[in-house]
């Protein structure tokens, strides 16, 4: 006879959490959100690979590109590149990030000097950058022979087809430095000079990198930015169950940080496999999360299987229609509140802790801190990306308001079959996922850090400066259909209604 759980599940939205003793000590300031990525033994120093906030990006064609993966690991997370796109594209995207070093730019504005102001204005409205480089060859890399910044024409007085030669800054008048000036010489040279740009150039005089006043100064104050060994951003890539004997050598030399199986369904022969392989060719030195699983067997069928981490949810995303169209899923909370228990219990079993990451269905910041509270080492998140200016996709107006595009894995947009795969078909049979918009929310740094002060400040409420102490302390309840009414503003007419739904 079929198995039937007791309770029903549940999801965050039906949990909250109840306050805590918190002393003065409990300040926002003191929080340390720093959460391992990978497992590792009782007894070892440290995770070998540890996070300064818990939170990465999901592997989503509508969300991980290198851009936001440079913008996360900035602020001290990891984003997954997404696997659902060729193997060489997806390593460029990895070496993207790779190669690129905190503070020094590789100039995204060039021209050649045969150029025209017509073409300075035209690269300006479409990249929204004002310094130009004049490269021999119009390439980021070619011969400097000058820069055009703003103050260098006035627009309805400079003719239109002036050539940039006649009023750039050319590389005579230019302060440049050698392309390997380290950054704290490169913001003396800026400030000793009184420039707001400092282009680096090779022995034969080709452009390397540009220095930018404000990007020195943004460098250095984010605190919290992930760096390898190497000072390069920590990246992951996510793979599938069927070319990984192609894509993992190719975003290994890529340099990638950590892989992970991206599949709606993890407690599978297929990832054990995949898992196999790796651990074959590579050992340990290559780490690869798994999943996606929503109880206690899968999560031990992974670990045992090698996984690095585990990742828990299926049908909470937000694009996802998994629910509806196979019957297959499990409310994430519930499927949180089970695996971390299984955790916990490997973990005393055999001294490896194996993190573990609630996937999809985060809606409010404070899901976040419930995940957390109810044992998630940390949290993947898609929507909640895809908000911001450096997700990969289009910025469109809807009736007035900024929207940014968001796709399923599983719709018909972004075709990923092998996330689906059950080993036969080569085509998406059907669809899992939707087309949809969210709204546009600006930088992502300035939505990050408002969604951790929140975090940290709930976590104060409950007594706790760590993850694991949240965890420790954390009094969760199940809230009734009526409190959850209670919870919002209620019998008052608001003044500046706007939609409920879809905030951070
Ligand atoms: P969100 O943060 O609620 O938007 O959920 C993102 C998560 O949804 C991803 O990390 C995936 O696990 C999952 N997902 C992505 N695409 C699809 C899809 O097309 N169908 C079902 N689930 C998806």
């Amino acid at each position: 006879m079929a198995y039937f759980y007791e309770e029903p599940s549940r999801t965050f939205g039906e949990y909250l959490l109840v306050p805590g003793y918190s002393s003065a000590e409990n300040v926002p300031t003191a929080v340390s959100l720093k959460t391992p990525l990978v497992k590792y033994r009782k007894g070892e120093e440290s995770c070998p690979l540890q996070m300064n906030i818990p939170m990465i990006s999901a592997i989503m064609q509508s969300v991980s590109g290198d851009k936001l993966a440079i913008a996360l690991a900035r602020q001290g997370g990891v984003s997954f590149i997404y696997g659902s796109q060729s193997i060489e594209n997806e390593a460029a995207m990895v070496r993207r990030v790779k190669s690129f070093k905190a503070g020094y730019v590789v100039s995204d504005s060039n021209l050649a000097p045969t150029a025209t102001l017509h073409d300075v204005l035209e690269l300006k409205a479409r990249t929204g950058h004002s310094t130009i480089a004049i490269t021999a060859d119009g390439t980021p890399g070619g011969k400097l022979l000058g820069i055009v910044a703003s103050r260098d024409y006035r627009v309805n007085h400079t003719p239109d087809d002036a050539c940039v030669t006649t009023f750039m800054t050319p590389i005579e008048k230019l302060v440049t430095a050698p392309e390997n000036t380290s950054l704290h010489d490169c913001n003396n040279i800026i400030w000793d000079n009184k420039i707001n740009t400092l282009p680096l150039v090779d022995a034969e005089g080709n452009l390397k990198y540009i220095v930018f006043r404000k990007d020195y100064d943004s460098h250095k104050a984010n605190v919290n930015e992930l760096l390898d060994k190497n000072k390069s951003y920590v990246v992951g890539a996510g793979i599938n169950t069927r070319d990984y004997a192609q894509r993992v050598p190719a975003l290994v030399e890529a340099g990638v940080d950590v892989l992970c199986i991206d599949s709606s369904e993890g407690y599978s022969e297929w990832q054990s496999r995949t898992i196999g392989w790796i651990r074959e060719h590579y050992g340990d030195t290559v780490k690869v999360g798994a999943g996606n699983v929503v109880d206690a067997e899968g999560f031990r069928f992974l670990a045992k299987a090698g996984a690095d981490f585990v990742k828990i949810g299926i049908g909470g995303g937000s694009i996802c229609i998994t629910r509806e169209t196979k019957g297959i899923g499990r409310g994430q909370a519930t499927a949180v509140i089970e695996v971390a228990k299984a955790r916990d219990e490997y973990f005393k079993e055999t001294g490896i802790y194996v993190p573990i990451c609630s996937d999809g269905g985060i809606v409010h910041d404070y899901h976040i801190t419930l995940a957390l509270a109810m044992g998630a080492d940390f949290v993947m998140l898609g929507r909640y990306f895809a908000r911001f200016d450096e997700s990969p996709t289009n910025k469109v107006r809807i009736n007035g308001q900024y929207m940014k595009e968001y796709w399923g894995e599983g719709s018909n947009r972004a075709r990923n079959w092998q996330r689906y795969d059950l080993g036969g078909s080569t085509k998406l049979s059907f669809e899992e996922g939707v087309d949809s918009y969210v709204p546009y929310a600006g930088p992502l740094a300035d939505g990050v850090q408002t969604t951790l002060y929140k975090v940290k400040s709930t976590m104060c409420n409950c007594g706790a400066l760590s993850i694991p102490e949240l965890q420790q302390k954390a009094k969760l309840t199940v809230v009734s259909s009526t409190s959850i009414v209670e919870g919002g503003s209620h019998d008052v007419v608001l003044k500046n209604a706007t939609p409920s739904i879809m905030n951070g």
